[in-house]
């Protein structure tokens, strides 16, 4: 049974007072997590207090990092790094990364795969660009980000990975995609999973939808058959709204 996820991607905000305040009033709800996970993915220099104050009900994550151990990289941050703040998760190839900051699939795949030589989990984003779906493009652009993030990998990584779905036309227009489209996406992507790596891991995978999710419409896309959870980005900054969304899903 794969357990739900409700991921937070607060992207360039909150400051750490900002942030600080949000997880001691999430804390305070004592929410009991059955079937569900909660995480939040802050910037780099809030994960190590955040950490420290994570628990049962909600862990913490990064939302990019360098694919390289060490080295001369100014102002990156490696996999090594992020591990010994204690985070668990960690954003790769989010669609801001790949349309502001030039990342590419190879790119990202490099970081998959130190993601799992640094025992992070990865939760890897795909999702076609408004331009790429007007061309009838979108099922080709999102095979292709997958089968080339996920080509070295061994089954067993495979099996562990989480892909979030993000058209980048839903993400911060209020637009979110169809229950039907995230579904088929998300259909597709298990297809995908099950060719390259068998049906044991295309059973274990969690995928997630993301692009104007809320505490309105998450139900929706949760209560479909092949999506488990997801990733959301500016109903997160709230924490009664993302508490909500947590309630949600477990229930
Ligand atoms: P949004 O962002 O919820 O603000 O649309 C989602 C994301 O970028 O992950």
């Amino acid at each position: 049974m794969r357990k739900k996820l409700v991921v937070a991607n607060w992207k360039m905000n909150k400051t750490r007072d900002e942030a600080l305040q949000f997880i001691l009033q999430y804390n305070a709800q004592d929410i009991a997590l059955e079937n569900t996970e909660a995480v939040v993915c802050a910037p780099y220099i809030l994960l190590r207090c955040l950490v420290k104050r994570q628990g049962q009900s909600l862990k913490i994550g990064a939302q990019n990092m360098h694919y390289e151990q060490s080295g001369a990289y100014t102002g990156a941050i490696s996999p090594a790094l992020l591990q010994s703040t204690g985070v668990q998760y960690v954003i790769i190839g989010h669609s801001e990364r790949r349309n502001l900051f030039g990342e590419t699939n190879d790119t990202t795949a490099l970081k998959l795969k130190a993601a799992y030589d640094n025992d992070l989990t990865p939760i890897l984003c795909v999702g076609e660009t408004a331009e790429q779906r007007e061309a009838g493009k979108a099922r080709e652009v999102v095979s292709e980000q997958l089968s080339i993030a996920i080509k070295g990998l061994d089954e067993k990584s495979i099996e562990q990975l989480i892909v979030a779905y993000e058209p980048n036309w839903a993400i911060g227009t209020g637009k979110p995609a169809s229950k039907e489209d995230s579904n088929e996406a998300a259909v597709m992507i298990r297809e995908i999973i099950k060719e390259k790596a068998g049906k044991g891991a295309a059973t274990n995978v969690r995928i997630l939808y993301g692009g104007s999710v809320d505490s309105k419409n998450i139900e929706e896309y949760i209560s479909t058959s092949d999506i488990d959870g997801v990733l959301v980005g500016g109903a997160s900054l709230k924490v009664s709204e993302f508490a909500e969304m947590v309630k949600i899903a477990n229930k």
